[in-house]
């Protein structure tokens, strides 16, 4: 296949070249733009041409504090020791990057102060120990196997259908739906309230969780004890950006209580800030044995982890979740910086005008013939825009048209905005780090605005 190019991109093309020689195209999502990124800070992004490009992405929800933000990257450092002597500008010994089979103080603070800031948070009480993990996918994996090591006669996991839970081993097995291939005969699925949240306006009116709660109970008639784990994601991510109503989610969790079954909720998308709250499981007034964190969670270092009960995570034994990369000191000084960002300032309440900002201009657009509806968090920081049908044209036509009209902005040398490819074929995911600005919203919001306008001209 030929490798993507972009007209006046004399450096971003040659790089989109070599790369297509030397990766497969399995290795990254489809995106129509496949944007070269040089250099970013903040908000922003900027090719190798000197474009700048708002970015609606956050990395895929990981730089919620910004890109290479100043006083992030100097806790990350101070935690490291990265520093020259003072004079002669040498080296000082510096934390191990490695600490296979040994103990750095820096991991036993980043679990404490991580565990300290779950508990702190209302729904946080059985948050009570972690499972360090170098990515989502892996902390699932390892939330999944303590709670089935618990009693291995009970081998049943329940998961809402649609969730995105990420690709590898039983994190596969929990994604999707039934009809996707090589299913794992553990898993049954039930469904996600997806109709009654189809659009942030009409978001849980008149919900009636009976349907569901049936699904449930003959999942019990059928399994019984066998039925071991629970696992949703608060709201559907990469499904789509369905926000479900929080008595949904408590349904889940109170028939899981009922049952004896561990409630696993993967916030590793939604963590550190994406609800409104610090964790979506405050936002749905939730108390999980078990919450999945990644992504925002090193602020963009590889690092993720399973926080929940101790008693289920003491089943299993030595070795059992252990790995080359697992609280790497890298990965707990970039959590402590986390922490203690969010700890020090109010990111939280400084974002919510920004959101209110980015929001309105979402809804704005549902003028256009092509947009079907606006989800998203109120009061949060994630939104999906689902494109439909319009004048011969797709769902997802208009959708990838609507990325790289975005990332093309109104001229060569003005702004952009960097969006990932359509979800679920038809749906724009809408985060920008939740750093941004009033008046960065306002102007990028005006521009958005602008740009899909312009589709229909
Ligand atoms: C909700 C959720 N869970 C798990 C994962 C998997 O994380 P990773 O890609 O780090 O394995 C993702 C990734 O997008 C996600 O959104």
């Amino acid at each position: 296949m030929d490798p993507l190019h972009h007209a006046n991109e004399p450096a971003s093309n040659p790089i989109r070249d070599a790369l297509a020689l030397h990766e497969p195209r399995a290795l990254r999502t489809y995106t129509p733009t496949l944007a070269v990124l040089a250099r970013s800070a903040g908000v922003f992004h900027w090719t190798p041409e000197g474009k700048r490009l708002y970015d609606f992405t956050s990395g895929v929800l990981v730089a919620n504090l910004g890109h290479n933000p100043r006083s992030w990257m100097d806790r990350f450092f101070s935690h490291m020791h990265w520093s020259g002597h003072p004079t002669t500008g040498a080296y000082s010994p510096a934390l191990p990057m490695t600490a296979y089979n040994a103990v750095t103080p820096v991991e036993v603070e980043a679990s404490q102060r991580l565990i300290e800031t779950l508990q702190s948070r209302p729904g946080g009480s059985r948050l009570q120990q972690l499972l360090w993990a170098a990515s989502g996918s892996e902390a699932i994996q390892k939330a999944l196997w303590a709670s089935l090591a618990r009693d291995r006669n009970r081998d049943t996991i329940v998961a809402t259908r649609y969730g995105f839970h990420g690709k590898k081993g039983l994190a596969g097995a929990v994604t999707g739906c039934e009809t996707d291939r090589d299913r794992d005969p553990r898993v049954r699925f039930i469904g996600f309230p997806m109709d009654e949240c189809a659009d942030i306006d009409r978001r849980g009116q008149s919900f009636d969780p009976t349907p569901y709660r049936r699904e449930l109970d003959a999942l019990h008639h059928e399994f019984g004890r066998r039925l071991s784990v629970l696992i949703s994601e608060p709201y559907l991510g990469g499904g789509g950006s369905y926000h479900p109503p929080a008595a949904y989610l408590r349904m889940l969790q109170a028939f899981c209580r009922e049952h004896d079954l561990i409630f696993i909720l993967d916030e590793v998308q939604s963590n550190f800030g994406r609800t409104g709250d610090l964790f979506a499981y405050e936002t749905y007034g939730l108390e999980p044995d078990i919450v999945v964190l990644g992504k925002g969670l090193g602020n963009g270092v590889p690092v993720a982890a399973a926080a929940g009960r101790s008693d289920v995570f003491a089943a299993l034994d030595y070795g059992e979740a252990s790995d080359t990369w697992s609280a790497n000191p890298i990965c707990c000084a970039a959590v402590l910086a986390t922490l203690e960002e969010f700890a020090s300032a109010d990111i939280l309440a400084q974002y919510r005008r920004a959101s209110a900002i980015v929001e309105a201009g979402l809804v704005q657009l549902k003028s256009l013939p092509f947009i079907a509806h606006i989800r998203g968090e109120k009061g949060g920081m994630v939104w999906g825009v689902e494109f439909r049908d319009h004048a011969g044209k797709s769902a997802s036509e208009w959708a990838n048209a609507a990325v790289l009209a975005c990332y093309r902005g109104e001229t060569d040398k003005g702004d952009g905005i960097h969006l990932m490819g359509p979800l679920a074929r038809k749906v724009v995911r809408i985060a920008p780090p939740l750093v941004l600005s009033e008046l960065q919203a306002r102007e990028v919001m005006e521009l958005m605005v602008r740009l899909l306008q312009s589709l229909i001209r």
